[in-house]
């Protein structure tokens, strides 16, 4: 008898579903974010009782909610094995949800067509000069009354850190470093050293971190063991990660002000990297 092949899966699938399931808030939404997107239905539920709901991205949590209330719901991503990974996160099916394999920048959409419109950390994976283009995609396609949920990351760090004070913090605390949340709070309070932001394009670099950490192998500080203790998300390569973020809560306002009113904004406090995320409810100007 001939051997069995070996199962074939996708190998990206299976990546993209196992990272983003050990990921955390702020970079997935908390059930504080998911109240906050409740209110949101809730209000637009009493003045339209079949809403249309658009998502730019696969976010399984704003998925959940909209199933909940069994709100047709259009999802635009571009990739769908990043879609499919982010199905297996969900707790919940939604009947009314269609799927569209999509840029979001140039996705064909109804004209003023949806009530609620949400995308979670969006700008962060977009080039900032196409940042115009994907608001007057996204206002296109929203009606008047109509409200848009926007997550956004802003890194305004008060108290930066060399590579210094990590690895110091980091010999005296190694348990501290365990905690998701206070390992990417480190790492990116070294945000001033040379190569990790770029201020003109608004662009971190997670290349920059394994950079300095691979010095510090090099020159004897820490050991390889250390170096995956430290990484972001921990034994994986994230050296190709770049996130866009403006590092000026007041400048990212203002940006939106361009095209919205900020009806609410919704900022969870309780770590100091949670700040990094701030929850707008926007109604188009
Ligand atoms: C880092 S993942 C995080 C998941 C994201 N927070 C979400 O909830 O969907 C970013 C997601 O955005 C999608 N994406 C990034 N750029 C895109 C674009 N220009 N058009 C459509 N989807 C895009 C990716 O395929 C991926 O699903």
């Amino acid at each position: 008898m001939t051997p069995k092949k070996p199962k074939v899966y996708n190998q990206a699938w299976a990546g993209y579903y196992d990272m983003w399931g050990k990921t955390e808030s702020p970079w997935r939404p908390n059930k504080n974010d998911i109240a906050f997107c409740e209110k949101m239905i809730k209000d637009i539920l009493k003045k339209e009782k079949s809403p249309k709901a658009l998502i730019f991205g696969s976010t399984p949590e704003i998925r959940d909610l909209l199933a909940k209330y069994e709100i047709e719901t259009t999802v635009v991503d571009v990739n769908p094995t990043m879609k499919k990974a982010m199905d297996k996160l969900m707790k919940r099916k939604n009947p009314k949800e269609k799927l569209t394999i999509d840029n979001w920048l140039s996705v064909k959409l109804p004209e003023e067509y949806f009530d609620l419109v949400f995308s979670d950390g969006p700008l962060c994976n977009i080039a900032l000069n196409t940042w115009v283009k994907f608001i007057n995609n996204i206002n296109g396609s929203l009606k008047k009354e109509g409200l848009f949920y926007l997550a956004a990351w802003v890194y305004q760090i008060r108290n930066p850190w060399r590579f210094g004070d990590l690895i110091a913090k980091y010999k005296k605390d190694p348990a501290y470093f365990k905690d998701f949340k206070n390992r990417i709070w480190s790492l990116h309070r070294l945000y001033q050293e040379p190569g990790l932001y770029n201020r003109k394009k608004k662009e971190f670099y997670f290349k920059g971190i394994t950079k300095g950490l691979e010095e510090l192998i090099r020159k004897g500080v820490i050991n390889k063991i250390d170096f995956g203790k430290l990484q972001w998300m921990k034994d994986e390569d994230m050296s190709s990660y770049v996130e866009i973020a403006f590092d000026n809560i007041r400048e990212n306002d203002n940006f939106l002000r361009q095209f919205y009113t900020i009806k609410e904004i919704y900022t969870d406090r309780s770590h100091p990297i949670m700040a990094f995320r701030r929850d707008y409810v926007l109604k188009k100007k």
